[in-house]
């Protein structure tokens, strides 16, 4: 199995090298500006405890913890009473195969046992685990400190011991500058934006995808998964499942916004992008999109992770999925043969390099 290296970290707030024990990492003055960050539950702690995003709610997650602390968090699992949630749960924080796209990582002539990962916004961190027998550190970052704890619990149970938990903000990372030979970002570009309410969208993204530029090495790839805003499946009418509303991704912002204020009474800061948008606003942040792969049905659990540069494998998952209704099989075919598909699928996963030096 891989060995974890020792991880360097750096002040989010005035970048200066970190000294690190069990109780803190502390930016030691007269180099450092004296702040000092606290472990919480084991884990480093650069980020605001109160911060909570959950498909469990903040007190179940944490009933959830302290029953997999005694056993396992398979078995807590289990103990779940909502059928829907327990069997969501299962596959979400348990299923490695999430992480089946990996084989498009590429580390280039980096020995992958001395590589060092970064997952960003990492939650309950099946994706992070699963490319741990495979580099030398995984670095899991998110802002949710019972997601890291779920997470580090499932380590301890798979007996993972390079998987590095850090609690922080996504858009103020505690890594230092060209750190990451790699970074995955799956499901989290279209959440930052909720962090910083008073900034425009796209401008909290590109910070976002700048501090992501920031802690890659030259050469060093991203790989980012989110949903297309053109997705056939919106168009068939399911709801935008980052706002629960139909329409929010489809519609022009600010009608989106207007619908969402009404709808929740909050504004509409989850955007997707279409495959195109994406790729400029990646560029913007000095990221060069390689490919973008269709994750298919959906980049959490795909059945299929597809290229786009030819209709072929879309063509074949059309066949494959002979239960589909009539008229959503026949719109899949009509978009293949058009060359619309590409445009239209759920998912994307692009890959992305920052430029070499
Ligand atoms: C949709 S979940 C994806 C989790 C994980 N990547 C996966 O695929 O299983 C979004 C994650 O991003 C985290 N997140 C959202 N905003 C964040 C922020 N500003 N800083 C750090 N983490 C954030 C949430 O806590 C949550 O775990
Ligand atoms: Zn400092």
């Amino acid at each position: 199995m891989a060995v974890a290296h020792r991880l360097p970290l750096c002040c989010p707030s005035c970048g200066t090298p970190l000294a690190v024990d069990d109780e803190a990492a502390a930016c030691s003055a007269p180099s450092g500006c004296g702040r000092s960050f606290p472990r919480r539950q084991g884990i480093l702690s650069f980020g605001d405890p109160s911060f909570f995003y959950g498909e469990l709610s903040r007190e179940r997650t944490r009933s959830l913890i302290d029953h997999a602390r005694a056993t396992t968090v398979a078995s807590a699992i289990e103990a779940i009473e909502d059928p829907q949630k327990r069997s969501w749960m299962r596959s979400y924080v348990l299923d490695d195969s999430r992480g089946d796209w990996q084989f498009f990582v590429d580390l280039g002539d980096r020995d992958p046992s001395e590589a060092l990962l970064v997952d960003v916004g990492s939650g309950f961190g099946a994706v992070a685990r699963s490319f741990a027998p495979h580099v030398g550190t995984v670095c899991a970052i998110d802002g949710t400190l019972e997601r890291l704890e779920v997470s580090a619990l499932c380590a301890r149970d798979q007996g993972l011991e390079n998987v590095v938990p850090l609690h922080a903000d996504a858009l103020t990372l505690p890594l230092p500058q060209g750190v990451a030979d790699a970074v995955v970002v799956m499901g989290v570009l279209e959440w930052v934006p909720l962090a910083d309410e008073q900034t425009p969208v796209e401008q909290v993204q590109l910070r976002f995808l700048r501090q992501v530029a920031r802690i890659l090495r030259p050469g060093g790839q991203l790989v980012l998964g989110i949903e297309n805003r053109w997705g056939y499946n919106y168009l068939l009418g399911e709801a935008d499942e980052h706002t629960g509303v139909w329409g929010t991704n489809l519609l022009p912002r600010r009608m989106a916004d207007r619908r969402m204020r009404a709808a929740k009474g909050r504004p509409f800061r989850n955007y997707t992008y279409g495959r195109t948008a994406l790729a400029a606003l990646l560029a913007q942040a000095g990221l060069e999109v390689e490919e973008t792969l269709a994750a298919i049905p959906k980049y959490r659990a795909p059945d299929m992770t597809a290229t786009l540069r030819t209709s072929t494998p879309l063509a074949h998952y059309l066949r494959s999925i002979s239960a589909q209704p009539g008229i959503a099989q026949l719109a899949g075919r009509v978009a293949t043969a058009t060359g619309v598909a590409p445009e239209l699928v759920p998912t994307f996963i692009q890959l992305a390099r920052k430029a070499a030096a």
